[in-house]
């Protein structure tokens, strides 16, 4: 923010320095060979050019092996580092690490409503702590958005009707932009916020400072209980719906012989679209909540359901070898 010309924002992120790098290897690779072809352009056109009529036309030049296999091994090597690089960033912009902090995001037009598990919640604003990894999962209300923060060299699109996920991890306190990358009507350019990055001391106190309405967990639990879910999904599996206890991330089999892991994304469809995909010896009894429940909702049911297996803190049942009844 000095007086300075900057020609990129801060790198304010652990992956900033490793993007830049490449950005700049292919700037670099870019001005040398067009440097090089121009001159050498100019340089043989002066070089050989007719000094008058008079001088013959030159023999008109045929192959030569040496040369093309120069010409062609040499850009091979260099696109392939440039894949590879490219590659293995892609990968860790990917790949959030396991204990990362989740933050859920809802885009609408035109703000950003940002969910902290613990409770808090924000607009257009976003509090992390300092070092800490934060993964953000995505979606939105209405149109496609991308959740853009220059500082952190991260872009992900935003899509309605799915979640998305990015992350990153802070490494410079501050407060950075956050913009709205796609363009989604009259007030995209109003679409922006602020990150900012606290020391996690600073951002504990932050967290405690404002959770009077309970953890998302316990929302959703609540919410459960107010759409009487609890009618048919009983925790000791004798309901008319499957108990959902304990099921995130386990393994199940739909009508069909299917088998799928249940994640947020099948929670998810499962809510909104619960015909779609129907758990093997159940009916397909269950309404749809397409339109009587937002997508907040939908977020605070679907961590509901992931903090159920963890109250008990039962041991992981039996690995290989038995087969689940049913
Ligand atoms: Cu949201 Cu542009």
């Amino acid at each position: 923010m000095g007086s300075t010309l900057q020609i990129l924002p801060e790198q304010a992120s652990s992956v900033a320095g490793q993007v830049d790098a490449l950005y700049f290897f292919l700037i670099g690779i870019s001005a040398f060979f067009s440097l090089l072809i121009a001159g050498l352009v100019i340089f043989f056109a002066v070089k050989y050019r007719r000094r008058s009529e008079s001088e013959p036309a030159p023999e008109p030049a045929t192959g030569g092996t040496a040369l093309e296999i120069v010409w062609s091994v040499i850009p091979l090597g260099i696109t392939m580092v440039i894949f590879f690089w490219g590659a293995s960033i892609f990968f860790t912009i990917n790949r959030p690490p396991d204990d990362a902090t989740e933050i859920h995001v809802v885009a609408k037009q035109w703000m950003w409503k940002l969910q902290h598990l613990e409770g808090q919640r924000e607009i257009n604003e976003l509090h992390i702590p300092l070092g800490r990894a934060v993964r953000l999962k995505m979606t939105s209300e209405d149109v496609i958005h991308s959740f853009y923060v220059p500082a952190f060299r991260t872009k992900q699109d935003v899509l309605p009707g799915r979640y998305t996920q990015t992350w990153f991890k802070p490494i410079k306190a501050g407060k950075y932009h956050l913009f709205c990358a796609e363009y989604c009507g009259t007030n995209h350019s109003g679409m922006i916020g602020w990150i900012h990055v606290m020391d996690p001391t600073e951002y504990q106190a932050w967290l405690s400072g404002g959770a009077g309405e309970g953890t998302l967990a316990s929302r959703g639990d609540k919410l459960f209980q107010d759409l009487a879910c609890t009618n048919c999904h009983k925790n000791d599996g004798s309901g008319r719906g499957h108990s959902l206890e304990g099921l995130f991330g386990k393994t199940i089999e739909i009508e069909g012989g299917q088998k799928i892991t249940v994640d947020d994304d099948y929670l998810r469809e499962s809510i909104l679209s619960p015909q779609a995909k129907i758990v093997a010896g159940y009916q397909p009894i269950m309404p749809t909540f397409q339109g009587l429940v937002t997508e907040d909702q939908l977020l605070q049911l679907i961590e509901y359901i992931k903090s159920t297996g963890k109250k008990g803190e039962k041991p992981a049942a039996k690995p290989a070898g038995r087969k689940e009844a049913r």
